[in-house]
Parts: structure tokens; sequence; C-alpha cells
């Protein structure tokens, strides 16, 4: 981690606290984690949502590469063009996850694979967690995922808690990775899954016996 993106990264903590929620960008560990096991079809996109300085990017990178395929919603303006600097080919939009359907539909995106989420939503006022909700019901169809980290010490926070019932009511309960160390603050990715929808009994085909 460079001491530049260090620095950039508590400058905007300390003016945006409850924007920003970290001291410190995610480790390399916990961008792994992020990303483990996700695979693109053709075409396939991924969104990520508060980027920040760039450590699930770089990660994101690696899967993604076509145009089309992958788009930043960052708020931070300083944040905006510090990726844009150091990812030239991957698109960032400044501005807020809560309007990541239509920003994702003005890029042109793909069918929308994975939405990976940096945003700190322990700490996101009600109604900023309740209108990304909506751009997440918007954008995931069946099988599509949601990915979130969850820093151990803030998971009996009220908005935390709040996310995580709402995220349940949505799309079902969540998978927990193992707990990354080595990170500042320790923490945990959160997978939710869109089912594929259950057929109707009228639609289903007839079985024979
Ligand atoms: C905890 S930091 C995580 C940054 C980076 N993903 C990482 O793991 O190091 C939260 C990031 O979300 C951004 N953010 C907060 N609210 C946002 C919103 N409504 N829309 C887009 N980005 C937002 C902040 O500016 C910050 O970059």
């Amino acid at each position: 981690m460079l001491l530049g993106e260090t620095f950039a990264f508590l400058k905007a903590f300390v003016r945006h606290p409850g924007q920003v929620g970290a001291v410190a960008p995610s480790s390399r560990f916990l961008a792994r984690a992020m990303v483990a096991g996700l695979e693109l079809a053709d075409g396939e996109a991924v969104i990520e949502l508060g980027p920040g300085t760039g450590p699930f990017t770089a990660e994101i990178a690696r899967l993604t590469g076509r145009p089309g395929t992958y788009l930043g919603i960052e708020r931070e303006g300083a944040f905006v063009e510090m990726l844009r600097d150091r990812f030239p080919h991957m698109p960032i939009a400044h501005g807020s996850a809560e309007h990541a359907h239509e920003l994702a539909r003005q890029a042109g995106l793909g069918p929308v694979r994975a939405v990976i989420s940096g945003l700190p939503f322990a700490v996101l006022e009600a109604g900023v967690q309740d209108r990304i909700m909506a751009a997440l019901d918007q954008l995931l169809g069946p099988g599509g995922e949601f990915r979130t980290f969850q820093y151990l010490h803030a998971w009996p926070m009220p908005q935390a808690v709040r996310f995580r019932r709402r995220m349940a009511g949505l799309f079902g309960p969540h998978r927990a990775s193992r707990v990354v160390l080595l990170n500042l603050p320790p923490a945990m990715v959160l997978t939710w899954r869109r089912q594929a929808e259950a057929v109707p009994a009228a639609a289903a085909p007839a079985t024979t016996h």
C-alpha cells in the first residue's frame, strides 16, 4: 500500500467520517477474499461501489477487461481522480451508489454478475441504505451476487444490523467468509446471491409417470 494512498484516505476520513467509514484502505488479503471464486461469463459485468483508493479495483481488474464489463461508482472527488490515474481502463463514475442502476444503464453495462461493495453500511444513514438496496434490487437478476465486507467490531452496530436484516428480506440469507485477520480492522466478506425465481406451479412442465 502506497503512503500517498494511505494519507489521502486518512484525509478523506477526517473530512467525511460518516461517508468514508474507515481510517485506512483495505488490505490485499481482504481484496482477494472479496473476489474469491468469482467467475464472469463472456460480457458479464461487475459494479464496484465505493472503490476508495482502489484495493478491490486492482483485483477486479484481473477478471474484467473488455469495455462494458466494469463500472466503479465513487462519491469522493479526490478518490475519483486517483482511481482514474491508477486504472485508466476502468471507468469510474463520480456519484452516489444510490444511483447505481441509472449509472450502469448510462454506461451501457452488460448483465451484472456481481456488485462488489466497499461502502461503510454500518455508518450509512437509513435513507441512503434503502436507496442503495433499491438499486441492487434492480441491478441483480437470478444468480447475481452482492458482496460486501463487515468489520468484526461493527457487527452489532444498529445500522449494520438493520442493513443485514433488510438484505435478508430482499435476497435471503447471506454467506460469510472466514475472518480476514490481515486487515485493519479484521473483517469478513458477506455474500448475498439472488436465487433463481421459483417456477409457478401452473407454468411448470407437466411431469409424466
Ligand atoms: C470504507 S471506504 C472503502 C474504500 C475501499 N473500497 C477500500 O476497501 O479500501 C468507503 C468508500 O465508500 C465511498 N462512499 C461512501 N458513500 C458512498 C456512496 N453513497 N456512493 C459511492 N461511494 C460512497 C467513500 O467515499 C469511500 O471511498
